[in-house]
């Protein structure tokens, strides 16, 4: 089982446990989690749903590189699909969702991250989008809801160049809503608060704050499209063999 679901009175906990990779998500890693998320959107006794990662280097380190190193462009629209669905479902669910990001949130991980209402930072995150540097592009969100949450110009830096932040930055250009150690501590008092709070109001709330449009289909065609590239093919081989990615243009 890699992903658990503890309650704690009306506060869910969904933990992310692939330690060995960071808490990567592979195959059956993200659908574990889009199942446990469907659940708690249904769950009525669920009033708050908290994500986080196990132990105390990563979120998520992003989506299984090694495994997205032999996709076709047609397996990656799935996978893409996969990965927005679980992101939807934490933007969509008629109830908050708070991320506790206690280490790496790259990638897929940052852009679960951006899914969720609020966001929390341990003092040793880093997020970042970095898929430019494996020849793709973020594929579960993230150029739509990085410029949603930080504005076009920072989402233009941090997805251009790939660059990642440290949690004091993250939250200087509200990528976090606060740094706090220990995180999940942290989130869950906010949860317990939340928890206390109408649900129907929270619903409408979180459903009037959400209206705003998005490509969001778009950004998922186009992420499974760059598959049939040379340069993904190479960037996503590079990391897997441990050495520089050498892009050719096509
Ligand atoms: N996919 C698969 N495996 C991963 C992984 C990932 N995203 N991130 C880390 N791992 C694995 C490593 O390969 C390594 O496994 P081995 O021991 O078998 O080699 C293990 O986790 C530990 O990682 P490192 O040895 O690399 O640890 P580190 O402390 O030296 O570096 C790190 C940590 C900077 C996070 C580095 O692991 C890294 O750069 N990871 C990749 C981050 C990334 O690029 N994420 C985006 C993925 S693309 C994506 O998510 C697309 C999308 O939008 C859907």
């Amino acid at each position: 089982m890699s992903v658990v679901v503890d309650r704690q009175d009306a506060v869910a906990v969904v933990t992310i446990d692939r330690q060995e990779a960071l808490n990567a998500l592979d195959v059956e890693t993200l659908t574990e989690l889009r199942d446990r998320l469907r659940e708690l959107a249904e769950d009525y006794a669920a009033r708050v749903v908290v994500l986080t990662g196990a132990g105390d280097r990563a979120f998520v380190a992003g989506a299984d590189i090694k495994y997205m190193g032999s996709l076709e462009p047609a397996e990656a629209k799935e996978w893409g699909a996969l990965g927005h669905e679980a992101a939807r479902l934490l933007e969509d669910m008629p109830k908050p969702t708070v991320a506790a990001i206690n280490g790496f949130a790259l990638g897929g991980g940052c852009e679960l991250a951006l899914g969720c209402d609020l966001r929390y930072a341990s003092s040793n995150a880093r997020l970042g989008q970095p898929e430019i540097d494996l020849g793709i592009v973020p594929g579960w969100g993230g150029t739509q809801r990085l410029a949603r949450v930080c504005g076009l110009g920072v989402a233009k830096e941090l997805v251009l160049t790939g660059r990642q932040v440290d949690a004091e930055e993250a939250f200087r250009i509200g990528l976090v809503n606060a740094v706090a150690d220990p995180v999940l501590e942290h989130a869950l008092e906010v949860a317990g608060r939340l928890a206390a709070r109408s649900p129907v109001a929270l619903r409408v709330a979180k459903r009037l704050l959400n209206l705003s449009p998005g490509a969001l289909e778009r950004e998922a065609e186009e992420f499974g499209d760059l598959f049939a590239s040379e340069d993904a093919k190479e960037g996503l081989a590079a990391f897997a063999e441990k050495r520089p990615p050498r892009f050719v243009g096509r």
